[in-house]
């Protein structure tokens, strides 16, 4: 007989019918280098539980399937990360029971999918953006200097995923807390020379409500970003620039 993994799935059929909030399990055939997404692909062409029922496809969402866009972030075996980058034999290396639920902190649209839209929003509130007037000739902008470059780049791999927002115990439903991905855009947009000329204005988003103060420091972001970015960095870097904006941004004016 073929060798089989078995996937448990947490399945809810919409955002307000939680009543239908389940667990289904699924066995698909093992294949060399499968990951979560191709089991995921085999369960929607042969949509039967382990037990024999037809049941609705799992919906869930991927794009690039080289952890590039975020999308299929969700909770592989307690853990949250990207599927497609999830190996079968990494995850389950003697046929464990692979479990897959949705990311608790944004919005359940079903299954596997969640509403990352507050991410999307958060970065338009910091300006996430190089302002720039595009209706006549600015000439050539400041240069960036290598030191400049080599301290952005790692800074600008975030793929706006929800992992380090999953892990963070200050995002939850009592609370308007940014986040740590936000915070190091700002970091980012705030160290490039044209970025730099509305610093002030992204600092002063961190200074408000759901800004850099609510952050617990319990560092649990830079754990689970599958980019390795040093969000403890960003953050401190950021309480440092937010407090000399306190103290002396009065003299800007
Ligand atoms: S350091 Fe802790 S509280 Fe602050 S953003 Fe990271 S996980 Fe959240
Ligand atoms: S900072 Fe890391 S964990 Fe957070 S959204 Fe960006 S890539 Fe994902
Ligand atoms: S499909 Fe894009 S990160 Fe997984």
């Amino acid at each position: 007989m073929a060798k089989t993994v078995t996937l448990k799935i947490q399945r809810q059929d919409s955002a307000d019918r939680t009543e239908s909030r389940r667990w289904e399990e699924f066995a698909v055939e093992w294949h060399p280098s499968m990951n979560v997404i191709s089991a995921l692909m085999e369960i929607r062409k042969n949509p039967v539980t382990k037990e024999g029922k037809k049941v609705a496809p799992v919906v869930w969402e991927s794009v690039c399937l080289e952890e590039v866009c975020g999308s299929c972030t969700m909770v592989i075996n307690g853990k949250v990360r990207q599927a497609c980058t999830a190996l079968i034999d990494q995850i389950a290396p003697n046929g464990e029971t692979v479990t897959l639920a949705p990311m608790t902190k944004f919005p359940l649209v079903r299954d596997l999918l969640v509403d990352r839209s507050r991410m999307f929003n958060d970065l338009k509130k910091v300006k996430a953006w190089i302002q720039l007037d595009g209706t006549h000739e600015l000439g050539p902008g400041p240069r960036q200097s290598q030191e400049n470059q080599e301290e952005a780049y790692p800074l600008s791999r975030c793929m706006t995923c929800g992992c380090c927002l999953e892990a963070c115990p200050q995002v939850n439903d009592h609370s308007k807390f940014i986040g740590p991905s936000a915070i190091n855009q700002v970091r980012l947009f705030n160290l490039h020379p044209s970025g730099a000329m509305h610093a002030n204005e992204r600092l002063e988003t961190l200074m408000g409500e759901g800004g850099i103060a609510d952050c617990g420091k319990a560092q649990n972001c830079v754990e689970v970003c599958p980019k390795e970015i040093p969000l403890v960095d960003s953050i401190a870097a950021m309480g440092r620039a937010t407090t000399k904006h306190l103290l002396f941004g009065w003299l800007l004016k």
